[in-house]
């Protein structure tokens, strides 16, 4: 029973220390959504004071490693950095609205025919909605770290905001790992039904046949559409220098990052979310409200047979022959 309690304590105690060095740590923390103000001091260990309103780190005189000018000159342009985050977002979904008022949606010519046809399997759905949710929750917290300062600090009292933006980088971080199981899954497991094909052009040359001009267009298209090959290979590329720059600068010590690599690999996560971003937007409005009868293809799995003539007819082609 003694044992117990003196263990008991023991791991009390130790999770009470290391709590309190990480709360420590963490306050000494430079931020990257941050500008920093870089001082020279006279003595050498760097010193990070003034956090959160008014950030300041004191360095050495003599610093050991040249900071990149050119990307220092980028990610110093934090106003242009969050308007681009910003509009990343709502740009696009504003955009995305006025094209559905003028053009209207991509209906079903024939209605739907009631035949239903296996499309994405149990752990297919399971693992696009493992990614999609935490990237979706990524992409809001990230608007909070890019632009929180300057579109939602102004109208937030001081308190809220430090709540905001720490439960925000908290979940951000949290995120990532549900996010990178989902990306490493879905590359292999869906990267063999996203080879281009020479009719992809085809497709678009007339823009998928979304454009409703009054001449019916149902261009070429097998298991995934040309529109959906080039999102999946986007999210590849940009999914990818996403993950990798998130982990460099997760874990500086690790993967023995200098302040000149983590400057280059925000930048390049900025880059790459600006475009996961607007090409999500685009995704979830094609699957939700553009193309009638596409969504329940990601919840039940199935797809109607008039949806597929229509948007995937050589897929359905290869089915039928097959049968
Ligand atoms: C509300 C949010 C979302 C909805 C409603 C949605 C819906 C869908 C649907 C219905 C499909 C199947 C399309 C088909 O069968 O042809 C699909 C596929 C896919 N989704 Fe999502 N999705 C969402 C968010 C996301 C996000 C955030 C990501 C990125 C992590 C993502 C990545 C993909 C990929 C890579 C595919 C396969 C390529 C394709 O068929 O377009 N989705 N999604």
């Amino acid at each position: 029973m003694n044992r117990a309690i003196k263990w008991l304590s023991f791991i009390v105690i130790s999770l009470f220390v290391s709590t309190a060095a990480m709360a420590d740590e963490a306050s000494l923390q430079p931020q990257q959504w941050q500008p920093i103000q870089v001082e020279a001091i006279a003595g050498n260990i760097p010193e990070l004071r003034g956090m959160p309103i008014n950030p300041q780190l004191q360095l050495p005189a003599s610093i050991p490693e040249d900071a990149n000018e050119t990307v220092l000159g980028y990610l110093g342009a934090t106003d242009t950095i969050a308007f681009l985050v910003y509009a990343s977002l709502f740009a696009v979904i504003a955009l995305f609205i006025i094209f559905i008022i003028v053009n209207g949606i991509s209906r079903l010519d024939d209605g739907y025919s009631g035949k239903l046809i296996k499309r994405w399997s149990g752990l297919s759905i399971s693992v696009h909605w493992l990614g999609a949710i935490a990237c979706m929750l990524l992409i809001l917290t990230g608007l909070v770290l890019a632009g929180g300062r300057l579109y939602l600090e102004p109208s937030m009292n001081q308190s809220s905001w430090a709540s905001l933006v720490g439960l925000s980088s908290g979940l951000h971080e949290l995120m990532a790992f549900p996010f990178i199981l989902g990306y490493i899954l879905m590359i292999l497991m869906w990267a063999p039904k996203q080879i281009p094909a020479s009719y992809d052009l085809k497709w678009f040359a007339v823009l998928g046949g979304y454009l409703n001009t009054g001449k019916k267009h149902h261009p070429d298209a097998g298991f995934a559409n040309a529109g959906e090959k080039l999102w999946f290979w986007v999210f590849a590329l940009f999914g990818g220098l996403m993950v990798i720059s998130g982990l460099t600068m997760m874990f500086p010590e690790t993967f023995v990052v200098t302040k000149n690599t983590a400057n280059t690999m925000l930048l390049v996560h900025i880059v790459s979310t600006i475009i996961i971003t607007a090409f999500s937007v685009v995704h979830i409005f094609m699957a939700t409200v553009m193309s009638e009868g596409g969504m329940s293809n990601m919840t039940s799995g199935y797809c109607d047979e008039n949806w597929a003539k229509q948007h995937h007819n050589l897929w359905l082609k290869e089915l039928k022959q097959q049968a």
